[in-house]
């Protein structure tokens, strides 16, 4: 009764939740984009209470006393912390809610590359942070129909996703991916790729939000003209003293150099891949690229120059994903829960298999 009488609330608590690497977006049906925060969560260190999620968690991080811990809850786009993510989740939903206790259906988003055991710990974490209902949608998918592309014609699409953890690359026909890679390497492994080369080329040492900084700064996947420079600060790792260096655009394009490369093989392998009549309309369509680290100066070009086929940014590619997840909310109208569940389920259908708390309820019932 009680599920009942939470399902009539109706679509103002329907959300579409874009839980990435680096931000988590949420997405309220006929709202937009409430929620686009860090995905980052300060922790008491002994006691394990959360402090501070988003924002305000972010800015503390390389900068915490030995009491409060920083840190991600995802890596590479999987749940590292469970119980943390659904921390995590349950205050954003909390502040689009605003105190109000709903339990919202929930379009989670995931990179097409997760295992079964990894999406049921997406789906197990929302459902813990208050989610009535979850329903998942591969990222890919969300991003092109974030994008404003009509995924549904018998048309090929290519999309490159890449975020903080994962690098997504699809081609998507009628409504489904045809050919999909994920690769772990995405923005933080550009930012690794800089501390390493910073240690080793200059003995300096430097947190990681120092090195995005820098990347997004003056860092680039193709020469810029004019070249720049920037400045870096950290600490000598001779004299252990804080010390600055000049940088040029140059270098970091050649620090970043290995990690472009793997997700630039990763779009040429998935053309390989491809059916040729899809691969043939890829060419007149060219590739969408989305996600943060898309944003990557000359990253467009590099594909463009590698492929052939001309790459081109979403209009907002930090947001495209939650915004496709977003608009695919408007299916879930209507309460006939059951009936929906199936007609989702289908070959073509963008969701996977929901899973809502009552069929939680039933398996940990079943395993007692
Ligand atoms: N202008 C920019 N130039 C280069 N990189 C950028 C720029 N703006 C953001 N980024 C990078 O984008 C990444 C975050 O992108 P995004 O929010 O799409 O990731 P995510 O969705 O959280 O992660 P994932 O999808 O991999 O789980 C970070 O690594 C950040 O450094
Ligand atoms: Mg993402």
């Amino acid at each position: 009764m009680a599920l009942a009488r939470r399902l009539r609330l109706g679509g103002g608590n329907d959300l579409a939740i874009d839980l990435g690497t680096a931000n988590t977006l949420v997405y309220v049906r006929g709202h937009g984009i409430a929620v686009s925060e860090p995905s980052v969560v300060a922790q008491h260190t002994e006691s394990g209470r959360v402090l501070s999620v988003g924002d305000e968690a972010k800015r503390m991080i390389g900068r915490t006393p030995a009491t409060i811990t920083a840190s991600r809850p995802l890596r590479h786009g999987v749940i590292a912390d469970l119980e943390v993510t659904e921390e995590m989740l349950r205050q954003f939903i909390g502040r689009v809610h605003r105190g109000r206790i709903t339990h919202p259906r929930v379009v989670m988003c995931v990179p097409s590359g997760l295992t079964e055991v990894e999406l049921s710990a997406v789906q197990e974490a929302c459902l813990s942070a208050g989610a009535l209902e979850v329903h998942l949608i591969d990222e890919p998918i969300a991003a092109a129909v974030g994008a404003g592309l009509d995924i549904s014609a018998p048309t090929g699409r290519m999309v490159v996703d890449i975020g903080g953890g994962t690098s997504e690359v699809a081609t998507i026909s009628m409504g489904a991916m045809v050919v999909q890679r994920s690769l772990r390497t995405a923005g933080y492994d550009f930012d690794d790729a800089l501390i390493g080369w910073l240690r080793r080329h200059h003995g300096l040492i430097v947190g990681q939000p120092t090195a995005e900084a820098l990347k997004v700064e003056i860092g680039s996947a193709t020469p810029q003209a004019p070249g720049r420079e920037g400045e870096v600060r950290g600490r000598d790792a001779v004299s252990g003293l804080p010390r600055a260096l000049r940088i040029s655009s140059e270098e970091v394009r050649e620090a970043l150099r290995e990690a472009v490369q793997m997700i630039v093989d990763a779009v040429r392998g998935a053309l390989e891949q491809t059916p040729p009549e899809l691969a043939g309309d890829i060419a007149d369509t060219g590739i969408l690229m989305a996600g943060g680290s898309s944003l990557l100066a000359g990253f467009p070009e590099r594909l463009t120059q590698e492929t052939g086929i001309p790459a081109w940014l979403a209009d907002s590619p930090l947001t495209c994903v939650a915004e496709g997840a977003g608009r695919s909310l408007e299916g879930l109208r209507g309460l006939n829960r059951k009936a929906r569940v199936s007609r989702r389920y289908s070959a073509t259908s963008p969701y996977r298999r929901p899973t809502t708390a009552a069929d939680r309820a039933a398996q940990a019932g079943h395993r007692e």
